[in-house]
This record gives structure tokens, C-alpha cells and sequence, in this order.
């Protein structure tokens, strides 16, 4: 049968270093607070409920930690007194009676379902207490894990520990497993005398060995058990992050140039054979089919763009921006809430905003939809197969029909019907000889005033 779990999320921390106006598990990591990637990495492990211990922006952090597949309860804790505090401030939610209790800290946004479902297993396996553990060349800080004969004796936290523990560069993740029917009356054995004077979640172990229990360590890599305190250590799981979420991409069969270049959002979908080049940003909402290619140094941010279309170089694509098949939207272009039609071109310096273009139509050089009147926006609706001309202001509510050709620098107050075409600006007029009589006006000035200048 299978084993019911709770994770308890501890995410009631000051974020004193992050120096934010808000709690760190708030702060984004390829665009989403960090809480919603350990959130994400718990559902990935098939873990159906959770308990949040709060305490800075309660409200905002339960909100960005709830998700559909889950049942999230949430707890404050109203005083910080230790790891082993915080867990047993979600008591009630322990008490229902889980097969696992999966503690998880909300600031290590890096991990993944893997070293959790392992953890799980431990407990499976008979154990009490599974702890995630991690090798590391840098272990100040950390707990260390003491390992005898196999299995895991204690934890003991930097400020408690003998010299010779100090040596031990296996260390406490902070992640661990605790068997639910145990879980209570260990936590509840608890105290707090040690350098800190915190009820430490990692006496755990020595508590539960002290009464036969069984305490094991199962290594995961560092880079999961990345916490994050400040904004430095912040940028390096982005970083971490970013790199991570790019092979991915590239082995599932996208392209990238200078992949180290390319910023990926947390909900990024690239179809296979697509190419990306250098210097391109992924805001969030973004989807990219098959055969497209962004070019160098384009920005999109909740977008679609079809099948085959081109983007960019030097493109930006803002939220509903919507591409058909082999569109192109080409460089010093802006497209916001325009649906651009299958094989349409809107390939320099355009603006198009709150507009439909149809099928096969060409927008100009310099096309402007001018969509707001200062108070409200407005649609500009373009047939198919037109022909904007160069240099043309659309000024909405317009539309212009199917195979319509609007005339280079026309300022287009008034509808077009299809297939006509329409001027919006003034009428050439030629003066035969003028510029030459000027020039000669203007040269004779020139050589009076230097003469009189002498
Ligand atoms: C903890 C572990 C340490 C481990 C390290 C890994 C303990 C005693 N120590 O140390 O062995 O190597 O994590 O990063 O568990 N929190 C609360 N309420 C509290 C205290 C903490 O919600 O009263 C939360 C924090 O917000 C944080 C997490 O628990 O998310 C860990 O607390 P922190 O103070 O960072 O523990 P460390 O000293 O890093
Ligand atoms: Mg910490």
C-alpha cells in the first residue's frame, strides 16, 4: 500500500540578510518565488499535502505556495525558536497521522523530487529518521553528519562541535524524513541546551538512536541543497538554475548558440528545432514552436510565436503577442496583445499594439498602431495579404480590409475597405527649377556677408 506523506515547509524565517522589504522564499528564481520551485519539487515527488510554518508576509507566501494538485495548510509560527520549534508549530497537521513527514526548508528553491522520493524510501526501508545530506568542500556553517558503522549517529551544528567533528565535510542539507507515527513524542523530546540555546530539529537523530531508533544519511548533489540567505547567494542559484533548466531544454532538442546567454523563465516551452541565439531573455508565459528562431538580443514575455517564425534580432515581444507559422517580426519591433497572422512581416522599427494582422500582410518600415488616445486603448484590425506603407500611422479603432495598400506615411483616421487604396497624406507638389534658384540665392548671401565681413 502506499505511504501517506506530509512535507512541513519552514519558511518562517526574518530574511534579515536578504535586506528586502519582503520574506526571501518570495524573492524569484527564473521568475517565480522560490517557494514555488520546493512547492513544485514536493508535487514532483507525488506529495499530495503540506504544511506551511509562516511568519514574515504570511499571507503573500501562502499565496504563492498554494497549487492545485495539493493540500496546503498553513501555520505561524509567532517566535523564532529553532528548526525543531518551527516544524512542531504545524503539531496539528503532524497529528492526523502520516506514514512520512518530510521536512523541507522553503529557502532551497534548487532542490528536486529525487533526493525527497529517496528519502522517503529510507523510511520505507524501516528507518526513522532520514537525513538528505550533501558532500562539500566548504562546510563551515552546516551541520555535520557523524556516520558510524553505517548508520547516522548525530548532527551536531557548527557552534556545538568538537574540533575533530569541524573535520567532517558531510553535512545536513537541512532536508530530512521522519517516520509519522513517531514524529510527535521525537520532536516533543527536544531541548534546547546547546550553544544557541534553540530547539535544534537536528537533535532529532540523537533522540531517536537514544531510544533504538534507526538514523541514516542518503547524499544528494550540493548544488539541490543551495540555500539562499542573500542576494548574492541568490544570483548563484539563478544561476545554477538557469543552466540546469538550459540543458535541459537542449537535450530535449533546442538550439543554442551561446547558451550561457539565454535567461529561461520557470514556465519557458520550446518546441524541438527551434534555435536561439545569443542574448535573449525569456520573460514568463512564453511558447515557441517547432522551427522557429528568436534572434540575437530579443526580449518576450508572455508570447506565442508559431511554427517556422522569426523573431528578432533586436525584437521585443510583450504579453499576447501571438505569431502564426513563418511569421516575422524583425528588428526594433514591438508587438503587445497583436495577434500577427501566419507568413505576416512586420520586419523593422514597427509598433504593433492591440491589433490583428492577417494572413500574408506586410507592415512597413516605421508602422505605428497608435492604440492609445491617452485614456483608452483601442484595436487596429488588418485584413489579409495588405500592404501597410512605410512609415504609416493607424490610428484606432481602424480597420484596414483584405489586399488593401495603405500609402507610405499615411496617417489613417478612417476605415479601408478592401482592396482599395488609401493616401493619408499630403500631395507631392514639383516646382521646376525652385532648388537651383535657391541654392543660387543662398550662395550669393553666403560670399556678400563674408566680404562684409572683411
Ligand atoms: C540548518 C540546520 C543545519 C543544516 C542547515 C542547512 C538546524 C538546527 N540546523 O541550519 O544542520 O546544515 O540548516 O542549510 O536545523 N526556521 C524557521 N523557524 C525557526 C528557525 C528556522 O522557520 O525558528 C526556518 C528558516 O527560515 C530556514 C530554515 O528553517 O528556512 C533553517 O533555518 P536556519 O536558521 O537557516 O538554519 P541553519 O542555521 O542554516
Ligand atoms: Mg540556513
Amino acid at each position: 500500500m502506499e505511504r501517506s506523506c506530509l512535507a512541513i515547509v519552514l519558511a518562517a524565517g526574518e530574511s534579515t540578510r536578504m535586506k528586502s522589504s519582503m520574506s526571501k522564499v518570495l524573492h524569484p528564481v527564473g521568475g517565480r518565488p522560490m517557494i514555488a520551485h520546493v512547492m513544485e519539487a514536493l508535487s514532483q515527488a507525488d506529495i499530495a499535502s503540506a504544511a506551511l510554518v509562516l511568519g514574515r508576509d504570511a499571507e503573500a507566501v501562502e499565496k504563492a505556495a498554494r497549487r492545485g494538485d495539493m493540500t496546503v495548510s498553513s501555520y505561524l509560527q509567532t517566535e523564532r525558536l529553532g528548526t525543531a520549534h518551527a516544524v512542531l508549530a504545524a503539531r496539528q497537521a503532524i497529528a492526523e497521522g502520516f506514514d512520512d513527514i518530510l521536512v523541507v526548508f522553503g529557502d532551497t528553491p534548487l532542490i528536486t523530487a529525487d533526493p525527497l522520493k529517496a528519502a522517503r524510501k529510507g523510511l520505507a526501508a524501516g528507518n526513522d529518521i532520514v537525513v538528505i545530506g550533501f558532500e562539500t568542500q566548504a562546510p563551515f556553517g552546516y551541520g555535520r553528519l557523524v556516520i558510524r558503522d553505517g548508520a547516522l549517529v548525530a548532527i551536531r551544528e557548527e557552534k556545538d562541535a568538537s574540533d575533530e567533528e569541524k573535520n567532517i565535510t558531510y553535512c545536513n542539507g537541512g532536508l530530512m524524513a521522519i517516520n509519522g507515527r513517531k514524529a510527535l513524542s521525537l520532536l516533543e523530546q527536544i531541548g534546547n541546551s546547546n550553544a544557541k540555546g534553540e530547539y535544534y530539529l537536528t537533535d532529532i537523530v540523537e533522540v531517536a538512536n537514544a531510544q533504538g531508533g534507526q538514523a541514516i544519511a542518503v547524499a544528494a548533489p550540493e548544488a539541490e541543497l543551495m540555500g539562499c540567505n542573500n542576494r548574492a547567494e541568490l544570483a548563484i542559484i539563478e544561476a545554477v538554475w538557469q543552466r540546469r533548466r538550459r540543458n535541459e531544454m537542449m537535450l530535449a532538442g533546442v538550439s543554442m548558440i551561446a547558451p550561457e546567454t539565454v535567461f529561461l523563465a520557470f514556465d519557458t516551452v520550446i518546441a524541438q528545432d527551434v534555435l536561439i541565439e545569443p542574448n535573449v531573455v525569456f520573460g514568463p508565459g512564453v511558447t515557441i514552436e517547432s522551427g522557429a528562431v528568436i534572434h540575437a538580443f530579443s526580449h518576450l514575455e508572455g508570447a506565442v510565436v508559431g511554427r517556422e517564425a522569426a523573431v528578432g534580432p533586436y525584437a521585443r515581444l510583450r504579453p499576447g503577442a501571438n505569431l502564426g507559422a513563418e511569421a516575422k517580426v524583425g528588428n526594433f519591433c514591438e508587438v503587445k496583445k497583436a495577434e500577427i497572422g501566419a507568413g505576416a512581416k512586420v520586419n523593422h522599427l514597427s509598433y504593433i499594439g492591440d491589433a490583428f494582422v492577417g494572413e500574408k500582410t506586410n507592415i512597413g518600415a516605421g508602422t505605428i498602431t497608435c492604440n492609445y488616445d491617452g485614456v483608452n486603448k483601442h484595436v487596429t484590425t488588418i485584413g489579409a495579404n495588405a500592404f501597410i506603407g512605410s512609415n504609416s500611422a493607424l490610428v484606432a479603432p481602424v480597420t484596414v480590409g483584405d489586399g488593401a495598400l495603405v500609402a507610405s506615411g499615411s496617417v489613417i483616421t478612417q476605415d479601408v475597405p478592401a482592396d482599395a487604396v488609401a493616401f493619408g497624406r499630403a500631395h507631392q507638389t514639383i516646382k521646376p527649377g525652385r532648388a537651383k534658384l535657391l541654392r543660387e540665392k543662398y550662395l550669393a548671401e553666403k560670399a556678400a556677408k563674408k566680404q562684409a565681413g572683411k
